[in-house]
């Protein structure tokens, strides 16, 4: 099970020490929303964030682009180092294109499909697909209730994973109980915000308990 904070949700005042936190905690990866306020209507990360987080950890660090054409903007997100780029097939006409671009550019290739979109709209591109990752609340905002009808959708990606080899990643309203849930529908990794981690007491005390949950479930 992999765990990402969702660094949207983390003390900007303190940035740098938030990630010491989290990595001495045992984070696996660090998740940063990025978002334009026209995909989606807010606007919250941006590279100089993915910078200052990958100055201060050796642990990978993701840039999930909530931007129309994400193919025009990949170079930013390249330079500014994130080591897994997740677009949105929903924000552009190149869905493909801007996945083997993130390859070409020896980073790993992440898809982040709405609560609306069907399996069917993304399926033939699971072959170029390293993180799948399922939205289980509108993209925007944390704090928001869990999709339910998001479920049969993210079993379905647990069977093709068999196939594609890809890691099933959720974000969306994850909280213990849900983690456990999804774990048994064969959910890898989640993000952790404020259903989880941040506004939860200690970090490592909070993914010490998740990771205690999943081994006694397991
Ligand atoms: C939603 C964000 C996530 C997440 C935050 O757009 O991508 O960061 O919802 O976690 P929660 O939902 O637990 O506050
Ligand atoms: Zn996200």
């Amino acid at each position: 099970m992999e765990l990402y904070p969702s660094m949207m949700c983390a003390d900007f005042g303190n940035l740098a020490n938030e990630v010491h936190a989290l990595d001495a905690a045992g984070v696996d990866a660090f998740h940063c929303d990025i978002m334009d306020g026209v995909f989606v209507p807010n606007v919250t990360m941006g590279t100089n964030d993915i910078r200052a987080i990958k100055a201060a950890t050796e642990k990978p660090v993701d840039a999930h682009l909530m931007i129309i054409d994400p193919l025009s903007k990949l170079d930013l997100f390249i330079d500014a180092g994130a080591d897994i780029i997740y677009i949105h097939p929903e924000a552009g006409n190149f869905a493909a294109k801007a996945l083997l671009a993130i390859r070409a550019a020896g980073r790993k290739a992440g898809l982040a499909v709405n609560p609306e979109t069907p399996v069917s709209a993304v399926e033939d591109l699971l072959p170029l697909v390293d993180y799948l990752m399922v939205m289980t609340v509108s993209p925007g905002f944390a704090g928001q209730a869990f999709l339910d009808f998001t479920l049969p959708k993210i079993a379905r990606f647990a069977e093709l994973k068999q196939r594609f080899g890809y890691t099933l990643v959720i974000d969306g309203a994850c909280s213990p109980e849900r983690i456990s849930q999804l774990t048994e529908l064969g959910a890898d990794a989640f993000v952790l915000g404020t259903s989880a981690l941040f506004g939860k007491g200690d970090y490592a005390q909070s993914l010490a308990r998740l990771r205690e949950r999943q081994l006694i479930a397991a």
